[in-house]
């Protein structure tokens, strides 16, 4: 089974990304062909600077190898260094609607958010995302909820493409994490946890000190009751029992039985803090022995980089063949 995700190298990566993409993906190397890619092409589609974007760049690799990806066990790349990506994603523009951009949250959401200037490739965003997963025919796609409906129009895409030009490509299913697909902020429970628009005390960032972890639970907005249990009328209550399920690798249930005669909030915020805290050290750890060598990292995204294109470049010919542009036999 092939596995493909890709990670934006933008901001920080905070517990939403760890807990519902990044923890997959070091599973997936158990599961099948795994294969990463952080998307510097998907960053510049709305406002950065340069010399940041390569900074978070070697941040995001870093922090992926901490997690866990071993470049023995998957591939690890950087979307620009493969130019098949950018070659397929022009070719699958020309079989996916218009109509259906136009309704993709996410780009309702990012354009909202830019002030001065809105580009066309925040517009064509989830065209170079089917690009990156359909030139692997892959059968299986980890992601949180989040990006659910770039899925749904992947699908689309590669359905379109096989009945107008021949079985070409592998229709791709997410793979969702039952508990944790939706990290909340911490000081806004009704949002998403998230590198734009949330708050610093409400984003837990995965290099973030354990101290600093635990103040962030601490301060947690939570209800004015006293129960520990999941309840629509408890977002921020429900958000942490997720977390710590997560964290201590046990269930939701688990969780709200251990702490039903808990009486109130204050130390069930702290064990979340410090769980999370005592989660995350190894990986804070870690990061900083590997990320000062930007040369070594450089080197695995490369090697990374010279495997995904061997895959990519036979999916793309195929795909330029079918659709009757290029030289015949190119
Ligand atoms: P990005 O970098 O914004 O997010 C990376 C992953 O983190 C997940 N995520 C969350 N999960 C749970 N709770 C949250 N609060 C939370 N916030 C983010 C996202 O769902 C994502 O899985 N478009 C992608 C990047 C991409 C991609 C791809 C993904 C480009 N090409 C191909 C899969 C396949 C994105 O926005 O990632």
């Amino acid at each position: 089974m092939r596995i493909f995700s890709g990670i934006q190298p933008t901001g920080r990566k905070h517990l939403g990304n760890y807990i519902g993409a990044i923890r997959q993906y070091v599973e997936g190397q158990d599961r099948g062909d795994a294969i990463y890619c952080i998307v510097d092409l998907h960053a510049i589609t709305v406002a950065y600077d340069p010399a940041e974007l390569r900074d978070r760049l070697y941040d995001t690799t870093a922090i992926l190898l901490a997690a866990g990806l071993d470049p023995q066990r998957c591939i690890l790349f950087r979307q620009a260094d493969v130019k098949e990506h950018t070659e397929l994603a022009w070719l699958l523009a020309n079989v996916t609607a218009y109509g259906d951009l136009t309704r993709m949250h996410q780009f309702k959401e990012k354009s909202a958010e830019q002030r001065e200037f809105v580009s066309a490739g925040l517009f064509q965003y989830p065209v170079l995302q089917a690009a990156d997963v359909l030139a692997y025919r892959t059968d299986e796609v980890p992601v949180g909820e989040d990006q659910k409906q770039h899925i749904e129009v992947m699908r689309g895409i590669a359905e379109r493409f096989n009945a107008r030009f021949g079985e070409t490509f592998v229709v791709p299913s997410h793979r969702i994490p039952e508990v944790g697909a939706r990290i909340m902020d911490l000081q806004s429970p009704e949002r998403k946890m998230s590198t734009t628009g949330a708050t610093e005390l409400g984003t837990v960032f995965v290099l973030d000190e354990p101290d600093r972890v635990v103040k962030k639970f601490k301060s947690a907005v939570t209800d004015s009751g006293t129960e520990i249990v999941r309840r629509p009328d408890k977002p921020g209550i429900s958000n942490l029992i997720e977390i710590l399920a997560v964290v201590r690798d046990t269930t939701p249930d688990a969780v709200e039985k251990e702490y039903a005669d808990a009486g109130g909030y204050a130390g069930f915020k702290e064990d979340v803090g410090r769980a999370v805290a005592d989660y995350l050290a190894p990986v804070r750890e870690r990061f900083a022995e590997l990320r000062p060598n930007e040369a070594g990292l450089e080197r695995i995204l490369a090697t990374g980089a010279e495997k995904a294109r061997a895959i990519s470049s036979e999916t793309v010919t195929l795909a330029r063949r079918r659709m009757g542009v290029g030289p015949p036999d190119g």
